[in-house]
């Protein structure tokens, strides 16, 4: 059967809602075993409790993936629950600087970096040499955005977060390639979360893509989702090192 993950066991960070909470829900529908982890409980809660009833479980594990110490717990816990991570899936973030760039604080840089960068590298020296030592390959997405691809204006911390991530995505790619450890992003354009809607609930900006993106509707946590599920599955085993943009194709013009 094609794109199926029986067996496989999976950490999606941010899985309690948006673009994560979708992913998870797709790898359990696929016979993924999934911990989604984030800081909200009742959140992971309630979206574990959605996919009660599907091929792979999907369990709640608390994690403010800034704190080096929860993220070393997370992996813990998901070892213990369902055993080692075969995918991973560096999807929390945050943007706290948007704004004109003479006004980012250090602060905000930082702790931007923080969540949307070095938890991820964090996470991947935790999860990949184990992946290593168990020679049965494994895959890693990072949820980068297209806002890493091109500037805008006011976007300082988060475009150059995202920017980072994607490098990052393309040296790990070419370091664990050869022990068939794949690791990829996604692009997403503008999809409808709690994340972006400040884009989405602003009429302007509305008009104008709908006029602008090729395909002119508001993108839908699901539609990340199966590529995701694309990247993390064996139906992808000579796809390494990419940044899929998902996007409706806003990014042609
Ligand atoms: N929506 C878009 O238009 C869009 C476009 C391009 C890229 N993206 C990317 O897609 C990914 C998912 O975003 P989304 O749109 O689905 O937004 P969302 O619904 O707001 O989800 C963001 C997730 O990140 C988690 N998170 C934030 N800070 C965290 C922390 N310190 N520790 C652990 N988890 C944390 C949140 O959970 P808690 O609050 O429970 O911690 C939440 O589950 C992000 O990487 C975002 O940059 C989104």
């Amino acid at each position: 059967m094609s794109f199926r993950l029986d067996g496989k066991v999976a950490i999606v960070t941010g899985g309690g809602r948006g673009i994560g909470k979708a992913i998870a829900r797709k790898f359990a529908e696929c016979g993924a075993n999934v911990v989604i982890a984030s800081r909200k409980q009742e959140n992971l809660e309630a979206a574990a409790k959605e996919c009660e009833g599907l091929a792979g479980k999907v369990a709640p594990v608390r994690c403010h993936v800034g704190r080096a110490d929860e993220l070393k717990k997370l992996v813990e816990e998901t070892e213990r629950l369902f055993g080692p991570v075969d995918v991973l899936v560096n999807n929390s973030a945050t943007n706290l600087g948007q704004g004109p760039s003479l006004e980012v604080t250090d602060e905000a840089l930082l702790k931007t970096l923080e969540i949307n960068v070095l938890a991820a590298h964090r996470l991947i020296r935790l999860v990949v040499p184990g992946m290593m030592a168990r020679a049965q390959g494994g895959s890693v997405i990072n949820i980068a955005s297209i806002a890493g691809l091109r500037p805008q204006p006011g976007g300082l911390v988060y475009s150059s977060t995202k920017a980072a991530l994607l490098m990052m995505t393309r040296v790990w790619a070419i370091e664990f390639g050869p022990h068939k450890i794949r690791v990829n992003a996604i692009c997403p354009g503008l999809i409808q979360t709690d994340f972006s809607e400040y884009f989405w609930k602003d009429e302007e900006h509305m008009a104008r893509l709908k006029v602008t993106q090729p395909l002119p509707h508001l993108g839908q946590p699901d539609e990340i989702a199966g590529m995701a599920l694309y990247l993390a599955c064996e139906e992808s085993s000579f796809v390494t090192g990419t940044a899929m943009v998902v996007d409706g194709g806003a990014t042609t013009r």
